[in-house]
């Protein structure tokens, strides 16, 4: 029944190595992330302590590695999940000196504390182009939605801009230059020049730079020229690479996206948002233009120069635009609130959604892809190799930063903002202290997340699976708890109706349950949870599992290919679908092959676990 000869599952099998099987978890996503039972909520406490550590007592220990520096920096951070509201009261929050004494806005942080997002707006950007856009539309060339871009293009090197579509742009494909006129070196020489009372032309010779013409940039080189003009200043500069060819961060090819958005939807940018996002999700504490007065201002984080001027890094000319950019303004309440719209599909379809959480991409890294824009963090769980994708949109600009991490996987997730000046000339500390703190974060969540799923799957499903008449024969389906080193429930024994169907159909190495269709996704069935079995290994390369590179295609991750391979009548032998009541507890399981169910068998002590208050309780649940 195999398509696979014996040989190569053989090889699969010789090797030692970790298993992770399908993109995704074993277990359906876990419930409980906050109570004081919680593997989460554990992983929480303790990288919260290590903040407190070093923000608050000034220790530095093996468990504070890296976070000097961010003592300057102010931020807050905090978690979220599908299937546990009080997940959001995980928060944690900072306030650095240059905050707890700024002349303007608050003077300490929480949940409500408006940020700048920074790039963590190009993410709001293409949401916004997935609810208002058609299919069509994003494979529009820019041309044809912008048609000024077809005219006076003199630069025989000028972007191919009939090649160019909104979905090249949203997945960072476009092949663009980077910022655009606004962040030219010419400029900032001009500025240079103006401020130490020096010619152009002087600083110029020392530079070892040319002398332009003072139009070469065309006629947009301030934050709030007209749109007219910014495209007349957008279209000959060269793009860095062809549409198509390889990821390049490009601030202006966002710039470019949110204008398509607001010339196809014609709307202005803090209508566009607000519309489209802001309202409906009730993120009352978003914006594309800065608050400048009260009651906002005072719940906004200002970091600012002295002189309390707002017009510099906080309030920008309204709808300017750079906003699809990095101009929005937002919390980390209102950024989980996102968050969870997305997890849940609340304004589009689970398919759309599932279908936008993927790459559009690999980048020049095996750890990082890139979707439309997700920038993919390829985890990579310490314990077992097993691979975790965290879909995240980072922003880094000026005095604030921020970042938005969903894992579909355990419909989880985290927001992040932070803010912290630093003078334009010397070092600029902030991002770097961000992505650091972000670095301890994220080693104590994911693994904390993985923990709590294997947890529950243990407790909700793991007993003996038995006939409830006497059709069914002979039969029992024994489930057991998983190996920490190999992710999913194990199939530990399973006779049908007399015949041991693991020597006969899956002799060698354990049959573990991977995930396939859980019932917590939104749109599928409520009370039914299935399971794809697998014996294979998984690697997360093929140089981690020590063979070549197509050697590697069958022995580093045979699971996506051998899947399946053993169907009866059409349905399959693998496929293992469990009813689950509405504490998520399994019920019975069928054998979609066999066609057989099985009750679960009811217990009270002595195996591990009793039925308590409606539900199983696994005793020891935290050392699973
Ligand atoms: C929390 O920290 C303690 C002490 O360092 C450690 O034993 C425990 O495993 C940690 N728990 C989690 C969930 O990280
Ligand atoms: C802790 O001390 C070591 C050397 O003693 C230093 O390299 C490291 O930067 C310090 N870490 C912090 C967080 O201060
Ligand atoms: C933090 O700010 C203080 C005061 O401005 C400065 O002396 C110190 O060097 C800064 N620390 C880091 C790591 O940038
Ligand atoms: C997710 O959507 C469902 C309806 O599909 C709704 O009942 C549930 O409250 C939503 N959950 C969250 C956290 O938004
Ligand atoms: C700027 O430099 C010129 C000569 O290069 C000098 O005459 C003038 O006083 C300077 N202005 C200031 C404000 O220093
Ligand atoms: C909208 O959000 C505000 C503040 O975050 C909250 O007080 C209010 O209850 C929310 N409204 C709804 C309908 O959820
Ligand atoms: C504030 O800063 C802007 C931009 O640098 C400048 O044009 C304006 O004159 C400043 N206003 C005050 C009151 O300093
Ligand atoms: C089980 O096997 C017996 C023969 O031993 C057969 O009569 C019966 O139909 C089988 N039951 C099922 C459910 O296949
Ligand atoms: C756990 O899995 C590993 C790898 O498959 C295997 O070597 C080990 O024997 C297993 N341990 C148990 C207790 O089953
Ligand atoms: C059920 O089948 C198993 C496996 O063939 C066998 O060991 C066991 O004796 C059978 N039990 C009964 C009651 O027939």
């Amino acid at each position: 029944m195999r398509f696979l000869t014996t040989t190569s599952i053989a090889l699969a099998f010789s090797l030692h190595g970790t298993n992770a099987d399908f993109l995704g978890s074993a277990y359906p996503p876990p419930r409980d992330l906050s109570s004081p039972q919680s593997h989460v909520q554990a992983a929480w406490s303790n990288v919260s302590a290590i903040f407190d550590d070093y923000l608050h007592e000034s220790l530095n220990t093996t468990a504070t590695r890296g976070l000097l520096g961010i003592e300057n920096v102010t931020w807050s951070a905090g978690l979220f999940s599908l299937h546990d509201p009080d997940a959001g009261q995980l928060q944690y929050h900072y306030v650095a000196p240059q905050i707890a004494n700024a002349e303007l806005g608050t003077h300490k942080v929480d949940g409500d504390s408006i940020y700048r997002a920074a790039s963590v707006s190009k993410l709001i950007t293409v949401f916004a182009g997935l609810l208002t856009l058609t299919e069509a539309d994003w494979q529009r060339s820019l041309t044809d939605i912008i048609p000024e871009f077809a005219i006076d293009v003199t630069n025989p090197h000028a972007p191919s801009w009939d090649e160019i579509t909104p979905r090249m742009l949203a997945t960072q494909l476009s092949g663009l230059q980077s910022i655009g006129a606004i962040g030219d070196g010419l400029l900032q020489l001009e500025a240079v020049a103006l401020a130490t009372n020096t010619s152009l032309a002087d600083l110029l010779v020392i530079s070892g730079l040319p002398q332009l013409p003072s139009n070469v940039l065309g006629p947009c080189i301030t934050i709030d020229c007209t749109v007219p003009d910014w495209v007349a200043s957008a279209k000959n500069p060269s793009p860095v690479f062809l549409p198509a060819t390889a990821p390049a961060y490009s601030n202006f090819g966002f710039l470019l996206l949110g204008l398509v958005i607001s010339r196809i939807t014609g709307k202005p940018y803090d209508v566009l948002y607000s519309d489209t996002i802001f309202a409906s999700l009730n993120m009352t504490s978003s914006f594309a233009n800065a608050p400048v007065s009260e009651p906002l201002l005072s719940l906004s984080v200002v970091a600012e120069p002295p002189g309390g001027n707002l017009s510099i890094g906080w309030s920008y000319p309204d709808n300017n635009p750079t906003i699809p950019s990095g101009g929005l303004l937002s919390t980390i309440n209102d950024l989980s609130k996102l968050g969870l719209a997305i997890l849940n599909s609340t304004l589009m379809s689970p398919m759309m959604t599932r279908a936008w959480m993927k790459p559009a991409t690999h980048t020049a890294s095996l750890s990082y892809s890139v979707g439309a824009p997700w920038e993919i963090t390829r985890y990579i769980h310490p314990s077992s190799g097993k691979v975790t994708d965290v879909y995240t949109k980072l922003g880094d600009s000026g005095a604030y930063g921020g970042l938005l991490a969903l894992i579909p996987e355990y419909d989880a997730g985290f927001s992040f903002l932070n803010a912290y000046y630093e003078t334009p000339i010397g070092p600029q500390t902030r991002g770097a202290s961000a992505l650091r703190i972000l670095d301890h974060i994220l080693e104590a969540l994911v693994p904390a997340l993985e923990s709590q799923a294997r947890a529950e799957a243990t407790r909700d499903y793991i007993g003996t699976y038995i006939p409830s008449s006497d059709a069914e024969g002979n039969s029992t389906i024994v489930i057991s708890a998983p190996n920490a080193s190999a992710p999913g429930l194990v199939v530990q024994s399973w006779i049908s109706n007399s015949t041991d169907m693991l020597a006969s159909y899956f002799p060698g190495a354990p049959l573990r349950l991977q995930l396939a269709i859980p019932n917590q996704t939104p749109g599928a069935a409520t009370s039914e949870v299935t399971f794809q079995a697998t014996q294979f290994k998984q690697w997360k390369t093929y140089a981690a599992a020590d063979v070549g590179p197509m050697t590697g295609f069958y022995d580093s991750d045979l699971g996506w290919l051998a899947y399946d391979g053993d169907r009866y009548g059409g349905e399959g032998l693998r496929t293992f679908r469990f009813e689950i009541d509405a504490e998520g507890c399994a019920v019975d399981v069928t054998n979609a092959g066999t066609r057989s169910t099985l009750k679960r068998e009811e217990r009270s002590g002595g195996d591990g676990y009793r039925r308590s208050a409606g539900r199983y309780i696994l005793e020891g649940l935290r050392n699973v």
